[in-house]
């Protein structure tokens, strides 16, 4: 029976990366995942991620906003393009492309680091001595390997609405929303939250009426509510996203026609049919097929496998990591726990700092965030100053065409230190970056108002945010 020092199951960016990882640091690794291709006939390396979220989510954004722009934005550059033709089918296949190139090279970084690939569904099955038995079900085929650490990586699947089931043709969930090969005339979405919005923006773009039925009274609640207030606008009042907050979804029927949503808005029955509907109402751990019962792997009041800062489970050497733990559903913290608990098995003291996960959201503008919002430090009782700064007067984003948007810096009222900055324009998904840094590192505003920033960039913007923190913008 093959023995491995670390065996990993799932090769999300969790799981994937903590192998690689494992590997570098001389661990004879191996991963054990089931995914598979849009085909369905082949396996496909890299989780939800690659094959059903971030990146196939963000080839759909750009090819939509691209039309979108040719459409809308190319006139007044004096660019015109005659009639305009809009291929949804070309559109998903350069899309599927690019998860076919960064599936694939999973496989090759995975040979290059020696990482050992297999396919199938891993469980649990009891230990031997000191090594874990992990079976491998390769459709019905199986094997067991065994393994010193072990790495839960499984990830998560959408929740289900209980009034309906998702069957991808009519009634979508991510994976379906990013395979549409005609535009709805109407498209219904449950949910405003980042799924919501983000594929609510490429079917609107692409000349879909869409309608968001969100049951939270509050849009976008965990971000910081100056910056939703200003999203909420653009969304709605600029690009017509019709979304509408405090819903409550009585019933869900698939008709001949289409779906039909019937539902209670601030006390009134309303009745609408849409061509078609995705769901996209979070995320639950995925912890389906683990055979975590038969070892006493612990879960948490939700479902998640319960884990401690480090990453440990209650069991000696099992180790969990991204979507089906706690914390936030974001492939760059999974790939981070995934990296600081190989390093943990290696001794090594690695450190991830929730408080400086960013958060981005794709739309445009985009939305960007890390660290506390104004409505969190209020709550805290944190004495706080602020500033904030716009894109309308910036020479960069001007040129874009992009000239809308904020920056918001928020640091403590005596030592000036950065707590959080939120952001909403152009790029800010880059521009974050800089926030991030700084917060590592426990910069002050003042850091980043006397840091040398190119002109003109957007990042000017994150300047002067940082500028009037003091009551010193220069532009504003
Ligand atoms: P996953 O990526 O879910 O991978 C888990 C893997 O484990 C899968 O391959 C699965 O098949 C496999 N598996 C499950 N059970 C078993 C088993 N028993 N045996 C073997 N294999 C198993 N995050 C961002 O940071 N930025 C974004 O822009 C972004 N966009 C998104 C867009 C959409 C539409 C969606 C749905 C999600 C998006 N996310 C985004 C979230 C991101 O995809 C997840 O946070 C991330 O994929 C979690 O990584 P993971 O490794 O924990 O799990
Ligand atoms: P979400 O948690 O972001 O939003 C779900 C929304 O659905 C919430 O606003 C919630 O109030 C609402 N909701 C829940 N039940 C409802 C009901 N019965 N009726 C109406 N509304 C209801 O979850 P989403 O959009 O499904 O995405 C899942 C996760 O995937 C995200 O939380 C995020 O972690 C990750 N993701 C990240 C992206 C990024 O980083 N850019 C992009 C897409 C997803």
């Amino acid at each position: 029976m093959s023995q491995f020092d670390v065996v990993v199951i799932g090769a999300g960016p969790g799981g994937y990366v903590a192998a690689i990882r494992a590997a570098q640091l001389g661990f004879k690794t191996a991963c054990i995942d089931a995914g598979v291709n849009k085909a369905g006939d082949a396996p496909a390396l890299g989780g939800t991620c690659l094959n059903v979220g971030c990146i196939p989510s963000k080839a759909l954004l750009q090819s939509s906003e691209h039309f979108h722009a040719a459409q809308h934005d190319f006139a007044e550059h004096g660019i015109s393009a005659g009639s305009l033709h809009f291929d949804a089918a070309k559109m998903i296949e350069r899309k599927d492309a690019i998860v076919t190139k960064l599936t694939g090279g999973i496989k090759f970084l995975f040979q290059k680091n020696k990482v050992e690939s297999f396919f199938g569904f891993g469980s649990f099955k009891g230990k031997n001595g000191d090594f874990w038995q992990i079976d491998i079900d390769n459709k019905g085929e199986k094997s067991t390997i065994e393994a010193k650490h072990v790495i839960v990586a499984t990830g998560s699947v959408p929740r289900p609405l209980p009034l309906v089931e998702v069957d991808n043709v009519n009634v979508l969930d991510n994976e379906g929303a990013l395979n549409l090969t005609e535009v709805p005339a109407k498209l219904g979405v449950i949910g405003s939250g980042v799924i919501g919005l983000e594929m609510g923006s490429v079917w609107k773009r692409l000349g879909a009426e869409v309608t968001i039925l969100e049951a939270a009274p509050t849009f976008l609640a965990a971000a910081d509510q100056q910056i939703a207030k200003e999203a909420f606008k653009y969304f709605t009042k600029e690009q017509g996203l019709n979304i509408e907050l405090g819903v409550k979804i009585e019933s869900i029927s698939k008709e001949k026609k289409g779906v039909r949503v019937q539902y209670e808005l601030n006390g009134a029955k309303k009745d609408e049919m849409f061509d078609k509907l995705i769901v996209a109402i979070g995320r639950i751990p995925n912890t389906q097929k683990l055979n975590a019962e038969a070892v006493g792997l612990a879960k948490d009041e939700r479902g998640f496998i319960a884990v401690n800062e480090l990453c440990q489970t209650n069991l000696p050497n099992v180790w969990a990591i991204g979507d089906v733990v706690r914390g936030p559903m974001l492939a760059h913290k999974a790939s981070d726990e995934g990296v600081a608990v190989a390093e943990r098995i290696a001794g090594q003291k690695p450190h991830l700092d929730f408080g400086t996960i960013p958060w981005v959201i794709y739309t445009d503008p985009e939305i960007a965030w890390v660290g506390k919002t104004e409505e969190q430090l209020k709550a805290e009782g944190v004495d706080y100053k602020k500033g904030t700064s716009g894109f309308g007067a910036n020479g960069r984003a001007l040129g874009l065409g992009k000239a809308k948007g904020t920056v918001k810096v928020l640091a403590d009222a005596k030592t000036d230190r950065i707590l959080g900055v939120h952001m909403i324009g152009p790029m800010v998904s880059e521009l974050i970056a800089e926030a991030v840094v700084s917060m590592e590192f426990k910069a002050s505003s003042e850091d980043i108002a006397r840091i040398v920033h190119a002109h003109p960039t957007l990042s000017e913007v994150v300047h002067e945010a940082a500028l009037a923190a003091d009551k010193r913008a220069l532009h504003g």
